[in-house]
């Protein structure tokens, strides 16, 4: 076992026992072992600077740190973790949240006019005049498909598209090393979504959806408890007596890994594939829009040389010409002032096609199509 993870493993025993300690009453004993939890979560962000969960470790921290001072002052009798105020509650589940995506809009989304249609029929229209739709209204959205092809793309043009709260997490961060506290992370999350749901509409979007099925083995049955949780959380939010407006955005590109009840709760399931050739042609008009490109560039023929091609890899493409040119500026050494790099030409494009391959195989391919026949309800 690596340093880590034995930091991690002592933190977690440490922060369980004061847990259980805090629940018993006994505030002493509680508080020592909050401190210990607390000193190696510092250890592992001290060791590990760039460590993904440091976010959530030095979170976790202030959250003991807190409980300890309350602890300490006794002011607070209630001997759980759990918050009456919301913006304490907002706080502890902060690091669970991901930050706002940066204003993306449905014309930044090529093509995928089903999913774009399919989501201001189930959220747009629904929320505008709940009184049309007596029986109810869907309000789990699956997108699935290939890697690379807009799914979470299409969930941030939702953010700034829709009005509403966008609560915005990824599964693996939820199934993170916290033992036993993941479902009651889902269980916070959905409860923070219904309190913002009074006011105005109120979207979870979780990526990666698939994480929450559990490949983590930190804890025997824990991610069972994590999908039941869940799967209660959508029913209470699909039941037709329910008017709160809060819908569950899921995006995964492994499909089958979610089991039937799982796939059943969400009742639009989009499929988003990878861009055919005039998707891919509108794609590298946008992507070139802001470069300078010599006037043999075709962009329709490059169009038809990306057949497999997932956006991202389109992407990669056009960053990796501008790449070519620019290097060439700089070893030049003749990079002062505004001197502009020569224009990117088709032989650039032709150049970094020669070592690349679209990044989905007909295999996989067929394994979404075939997930998607069965399962597709748009
Ligand atoms: N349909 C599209 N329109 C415009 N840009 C796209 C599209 N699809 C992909 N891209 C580009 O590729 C990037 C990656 O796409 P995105 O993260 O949405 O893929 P994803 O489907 O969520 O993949 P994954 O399954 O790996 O999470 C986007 O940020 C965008 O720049
Ligand atoms: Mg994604």
């Amino acid at each position: 076992m690596g340093a880590v993870e034995e930091l991690e493993e002592l933190a977690i025993k440490y922060a369980q026992e004061a847990v259980n300690l805090d629940k018993q009453g006994k505030r002493d004993l509680a508080i020592i072992a909050y401190k210990r939890a607390i000193e190696n979560l510092l250890k592992i962000v001290h060791f590990q600077p760039n460590y993904t969960l440091n976010r959530i470790y030095i979170q976790r921290a202030n959250i003991y740190k807190t409980r300890i001072k309350a602890l300490q002052n006794f002011w607070f009798n209630d001997s759980t973790l759990t918050f009456e105020n919301p913006e304490e509650e907002e706080r502890e589940i902060g690091g669970l949240i991901l930050e706002k995506p940066l204003g993306v809009r449905w014309e930044d989304v090529v093509g995928l006019e089903d999913a774009k249609r399919a989501i201001k029929e189930a959220i747009l229209y629904p929320s505008k005049r709940p009184d049309l739709f007596p029986l109810g209204w869907p309000r789990g959205i699956l997108l699935f498909g290939p890697p690379g092809c807009g799914k979470t793309l299409l969930a941030a043009a939702v953010t700034s598209e829709v009005d509403a709260t966008f609560i915005s997490i990824d599964a693996a961060t939820i199934m993170s090393k916290w033992l036993g506290e993941a479902e009651r992370n889902v269980a916070k999350v959905f409860n923070l979504a219904r309190r913002y749901a009074k006011k105005r509409p109120s979207i979870i979007f979780i990526d990666e959806l698939d994480s929450l099925m559990g490949v983590h083995n930190y804890e025997v049955g824990g991610e069972v408890r994590v999908r039941n949780q869940f799967l209660k959380e959508m029913d209470s939010i699909i039941d037709k007596k329910n008017p709160t407006p809060l819908y569950v955005i899921g995006a995964t590109n492994k499909p089958w890994r979610l089991d039937l009840p799982f796939v059943r709760r969400f009742q639009k399931r989009i499929y988003v594939p990878p861009p055919n050739y005039s998707e891919r042609l509108e794609m590298f008009r946008l992507f070139t829009k802001n470069l300078s490109l010599d006037s043999d560039v075709d962009l329709k023929e490059l169009a038809r040389l990306t057949e497999g091609f997932s956006g991202s890899d389109i992407l990669d493409v056009c960053q990796s010409v501008q790449l070519r040119v620019n290097s060439e500026l700089f070893k030049s050494n003749k990079f002062e002032g505004d001197i502009k790099p020569r224009g990117i030409t088709m032989d650039d494009f032709r150049e970094v096609l020669k070592d690349r391959k679209p990044s989905i195989s007909p295999q996989t391919l067929s394994l979404y199509k075939r997930w998607c026949n069965e399962f597709k309800a748009l």
